[in-house]
């Protein structure tokens, strides 16, 4: 059964018992949409329904088979933590797999968009076998693990968390890509590499452009910089690409873009978007 038609049979029955209990407008406030990561569900829920979150969680858990409900709340912070709420349940660690990799983590610490999967998974696609690719910001390995599982392309990979690093190294040897991928426990400025990656990946949002310059000093000198920001519709579509080429050129790199994408809406007005720019030493 296809998880669609799956969902269909899921929320009658939800209601169904739910209505026994709750008052009929309530009822009607429930979620129709969650998210699934591994066996934790994330539901967002209306404030309404606070005084029942707790048995509310428990029914979706039993009616969906999920071990851990959490509920939706910011993600937020230098290391984007998500300090969700737990409803039900208690361990918030699960192994979720998505285009046949594996990712362990911990749902109520760290991030993973269902909203970035095509972007994970283009992600498997662009690498080539043997290019060496930095992941500046590289979470559990979110968009590098698909590089060197699929890509086959060898991976140095970045993160400044050491709770969320814990979990990259663990994907890793899951993943069974220790001969081609290797992790660093660092902020990425500390990065001493320099003129040595055909690819850079800059999965980060709202601040990205401050790290430009070390992006280009790991990148070789005829690189791709798979480039993500946060952008104001306003000053769209000259952003983000009109920033990062300003930068590069007062580094001394050329600029061409390739691609440009948006992934998600991050917030009112402003989009989390992704450029592919290869780039040139002068
Ligand atoms: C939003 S997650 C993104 C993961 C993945 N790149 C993606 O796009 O799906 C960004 C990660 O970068 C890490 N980070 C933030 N600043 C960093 C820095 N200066 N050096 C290394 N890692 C950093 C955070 O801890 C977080 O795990």
């Amino acid at each position: 059964m296809s998880r669609r038609s799956k969902t269909q049979l899921i929320k009658p029955r939800i209601r169904e018992i739910l209505s026994r209990e709750l008052p009929p407008e309530l009822v009607d406030m429930l979620p129709k949409h969650w998210v699934q990561i591994g066996d934790v569900l994330i539901l967002p829920l209306r404030p309404e329904l606070e005084p029942y979150k707790n048995r509310i969680a428990e029914v979706y858990a039993r009616v969906i088979g999920a071990k851990t409900v959490l509920k939706k709340g910011r993600i937020g912070g230098e290391f984007r933590e998500t300090n969700y709420e737990v409803l039900y349940g208690s361990d918030t660690v699960t192994v979720h797999v998505e285009n046949g990799i594996k990712y362990k983590l911990d749902v109520a610490k760290v991030m993973f968009s269902p909203a970035n999967v095509k972007e994970r998974v283009r992600m498997a696609k662009v690498a080539k076998p043997g290019e060496l690719v930095v992941d500046m910001f590289a979470g559990i390995g979110h968009l590098s693990l698909p590089m060197a599982v699929h890509g086959k392309a060898r991976v140095i990979a970045i993160e400044k968390s050491p709770y969320t690093f814990q979990f990259l190294v663990e994907n890793i040897e899951l993943n069974k890509v220790q001969d081609r991928m290797t992790a660093y426990n660092i902020d990425n400025r500390d990065f001493p590499g320099e003129n040595i990656a055909d690819r850079v990946l800059m999965g980060y949002v709202v601040t990205t452009h401050e790290f430009i310059p070390k992006a280009l000093s790991i990148a070789k000198d005829e690189a791709i910089i798979h480039y993500h920001n946060t952008i104001p519709e306003k000053l769209m579509p000259e952003e983000p690409f009109a920033t990062f080429k300003r930068i590069a050129r007062e580094h001394g790199y050329e600029t061409e873009k390739l691609n440009e994408l948006i992934i998600k809406r991050y917030a009112p007005g402003v989009w989390h978007v992704v450029i592919d720019v290869r780039v040139f030493k002068k």
